[in-house]
């Protein structure tokens, strides 16, 4: 049974813990969320040949930002890697910090990203063109506004400072049958995109798109809240418009399930993502659906849909794309 916080927030929904404010993020913040944002971060870092940082920053920078860093194992990284730099992580919900050693280069903040960069007068940790470097990952089900985020991280920027941005697109591709023929061997492998191309149109591909019912109706239920599960492809645009330059767009193979033709670290996430995706979306799925008044039959059939795609050993053979963005505030003339 669901809980409302006085923010109108589900506190407690169907065993799961999630965050009180009125921010929209949709996912949980309790121990299991976290023992996911874990593993998580580790097979993501197999996933891009063990390179978290991709923007080329100094070791000489003065401090750097991490937007919504979860259970801070990526803002924990950065701040080993670059020991003579300040390294914030800002989140919703606080940061389980006894999960690593303490650095005395890293610090911690609650709060709403979005509230506390507007507020005035302004927090002194969020002071306009402070910042070397900002790095967020995995927001999609938290930013309703993406081109405004872009432009408050830019705002943030010094001039010459770096902004990196790791972001799911969740189109779907289903991987060829063992009987079909073989796809191009470069369909599985991470790639650089022209920013002419940022959605990767004219790449092999594109020929395996797929639009599985759940994934409409969790598309249909994100958007009910304004939230966007497409924004990887659509960053660096929002990056152009903010004024940011040398944007360079990589992006990963991010797979469901396992299939010949996968590295053996796509393969370990494909099947990690097999096997959380159905009790992560269901649970989202039913949560949304009743925050925006959805047909709850309708929400039941997508919850079927979803357990039904993910059920097997080897899972949906299926891939969406993770999108690394960077970009630079031009320096100062
Ligand atoms: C999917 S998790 C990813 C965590 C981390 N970036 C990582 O990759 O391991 C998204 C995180 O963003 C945080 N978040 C979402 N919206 C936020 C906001 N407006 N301000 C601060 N944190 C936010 C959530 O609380 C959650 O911890």
């Amino acid at each position: 049974m669901a809980t409302l916080s006085s923010t109108g927030a589900a506190a407690v929904f169907e065993g799961r813990k999630y965050h009180e404010t009125t921010a929209a993020y949709a996912l949980p913040n309790d121990n299991l969320e976290h023992q996911r944002l874990e593993q998580q971060h580790e097979l993501l870092s197999g996933l891009m040949g063990g390179k978290l940082v991709h923007a080329p920053i100094s070791h000489s920078i003065a401090n750097a930002l991490d937007i919504g860093c979860g259970t801070g194992a990526a803002t924990h990284t950065i701040a080993s890697a670059y020991p003579s730099t300040k390294v914030y992580g800002i989140d919703l919900s606080p940061v389980p910090e006894h999960l690593r050693t303490r650095l005395p280069n890293l610090g911690y903040i609650q709060g709403d990203f979005n509230a506390i960069v507007e507020k005035k007068p302004p927090d002194p940790r969020f002071l306009l063109g402070s910042y070397d470097y900002l790095f967020s990952r995995l927001l999609t089900y938290g930013i309703t506004d993406w081109q405004a985020y872009v432009d408050r991280t830019a705002a943030l920027a010094k001039p010459g400072a770096w902004i990196e941005m790791q972001e799911a697109d969740y189109h779907w591709y289903r991987a060829p049958l063992p009987t079909s023929p073989a796809a191009p061997p470069e369909t599985f492998t991470a790639h650089d995109l022209p920013l002419s191309d940022p959605d990767g149109l004219s790449h092999p591909s594109q020929a395996y798109r797929t639009m599985p019912f759940w994934s409409l109706m969790l598309g249909s239920l994100l958007a009910a809240k304004s939230l966007n599960p497409f924004a990887g492809s659509k960053i660096a645009s929002h990056m152009l418009k903010a004024g940011l330059t040398d944007i360079r767009i990589r992006r990963y193979v991010s797979p469901t399930g396992v299939w010949p033709g996968l590295s053996p670290e796509a393969a370990a996430f494909g099947r990690y993502v097999n096997k959380h995706s159905p009790v992560t979306y269901g649970p989202v799925m039913r949560k949304l659906g009743r925050e925006t008044g959805h047909n709850e039959k309708e929400v039941e059939e997508g919850v079927k849909d979803v357990e039904r795609e993910f059920s097997g050993p080897n899972g949906s053979r299926m891939w969406f794309w993770i999108y690394v963005i960077c970009g630079r505030k031009p320096p100062a003339t």
